[in-house]
Order: C-alpha cells, then structure tokens, then sequence
C-alpha cells in the first residue's frame, strides 16, 4: 500500500504516521525526519537543508526528489510505504507520479489532515521534540509522563528551532502558496480523501484507520 499524508504544518502528520506505519507494516517515509537526521549526522545534504528548515521554507525539489527516490528504492519499502511531507510542491507530485509509474506503481491514498490555522498554530507552539529518537509531545494535549523527558527512551525533550513563532508564520505561508494548490492536483486523479483532523490522536486516528481499511 502507497499513501501519501497531506497537510499544513502542526495538522498531526507525524503523530499519525507513526501508528499507521506501525498498523499497516510499512515504512513511514518522513522527509522532514530524514532532513533532521541528515543534519544531525553533520552531512552535506542535511546541512543544506537545515538553512531553509530553520528558516521554515521549503527545501529547493531537486534536492527533496533525490533524496525520496533513493528513499523508496530501498528493500524495506518493496510492500509499500507511507510519505509523510512530500510532496508539497505540483512539480514533486508530478515527479513522483512518473517515478512511480516507472515501477509500475501507484498512490492508493491521499489522506489530508483538514486544521484550523489557530489550532496550528497552538499545536506547532506547544510541541516538544526528543532530541534522540524524534518522538513528538505537545504540553497540553499530548504530555510527557515526566516532564521534559521522552516516554520512549528517556531523553530531553526540546522545542524545534522551526517552531519558533517568526519560522510558524513562514511555513503557513509557503504551505498555502506552493503546498495547498496539490490538493488540487490529487482531487483531479480521485485520490484525495480528507480527514477532520481536529479530534483528539485517538479520534483521528479511528477516522484514519477506516479509510485506510476500506482500501485493503
Ligand atoms: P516536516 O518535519 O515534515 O514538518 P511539517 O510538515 O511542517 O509538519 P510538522 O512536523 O510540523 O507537523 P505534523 O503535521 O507532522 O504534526 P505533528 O504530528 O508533529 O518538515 C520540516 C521542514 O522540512 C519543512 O518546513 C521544509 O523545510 C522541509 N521539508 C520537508 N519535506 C519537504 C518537501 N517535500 N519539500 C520541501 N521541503 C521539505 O503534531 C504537531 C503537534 O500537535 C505535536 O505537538 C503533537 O503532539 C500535537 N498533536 C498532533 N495531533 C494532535 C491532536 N489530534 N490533538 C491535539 N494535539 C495534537
């Protein structure tokens, strides 16, 4: 199973791939995550990419495409796979149709998270990040059992240098000039299918759950 998870920053994209991943048995692909490993590691690429994350653009297509590509060519990604974050420009939705189709492929799903601005803007403010295995929290809604520390492995959490408010205000706005019109792009082909992402994970996750069972 191919599908694609859509939507503006903070509308709950990783938190949803995680268990869907899991649910399904597929490897979830988050490009984001992949950048900040990259950056981390110190590699060229990563670094390159860390100049327009911090800033809250988006990272030029060439570089994004290359790096899904080899992505996807991997032996774990043969049964399937999710995209959490790509693509999110036309010209990465077109290049992935045709890389895609080179294999003999298609998406099955475009599942997009439908989120008030104000609530992204409360979401992607009051999240908080393990700065060693990347699991998400939110002070409010999803919290830590102890606080500043990660459930999982026990590490500090820590805000992300793109949550800050000036780089929120920046990825709102080239998600509504360069991502918002794919939508567009997949309603034309059939594939979209839009969630209200407003509930809590658990609630949009039920909703998840049914369309991607009505796919199997
Ligand atoms: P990326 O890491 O993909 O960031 P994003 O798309 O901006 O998405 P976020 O991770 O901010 O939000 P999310 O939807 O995953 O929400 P989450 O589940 O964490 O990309 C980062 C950057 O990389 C981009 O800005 C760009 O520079 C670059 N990049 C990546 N892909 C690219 C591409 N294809 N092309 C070009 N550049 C690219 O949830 C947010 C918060 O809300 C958390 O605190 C969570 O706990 C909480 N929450 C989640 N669900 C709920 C709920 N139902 N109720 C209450 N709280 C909730």
């Amino acid at each position: 199973m191919i599908l694609v998870l859509f939507g503006p920053p903070g509308a709950g994209k990783g938190t949803q791939g995680a268990r869907i991943a899991e649910t399904v048995g597929i490897p979830n692909v988050s490009t984001g995550a992949i950048f900040r490993g990259l950056a981390a590691a110190g590699t060229e690429v990563g670094t390159k990419a860390l100049g327009y994350m911090k800033a809250g653009e988006l990272v030029p297509d060439q570089i994004v495409v290359d790096l899904v590509r080899e992505r996807i060519a991997q032996p774990d990604c043969e049964g399937g796979f999710l995209l959490d974050g790509f693509p999110r420009t036309i010209a990465q939705a077109e290049i992935l149709d045709m890389m895609l189709g080179e294999l003999g492929l298609s998406i099955d799903a475009v599942l997009n998270f439908d989120v008030a601005e104000d609530v992204l803007i409360e979401r992607l403010s009051g999240r908080r990040t393990c700065i060693t295995c990347g699991a998400t929290y939110h002070v409010v809604a999803v919290p830590p059992k102890l606080d500043g520390k990660c459930d999982a492995c026990g590490a500090d959490l820590v805000q992300r240098a793109d949550d800050m408010p000036e780089s929120i205000r920046t990825r709102l706005r080239e998600y509504a000039g360069k991502t918002a019109p794919v939508l567009g792009y997949y309603d034309a082909k059939g594939s979209l299918k839009s969630i209200d992402a407003v509930g809590s994970p658990e609630d949009v996750f039920a909703s998840v759950t049914a369309i991607v069972q009505s796919l199997a």
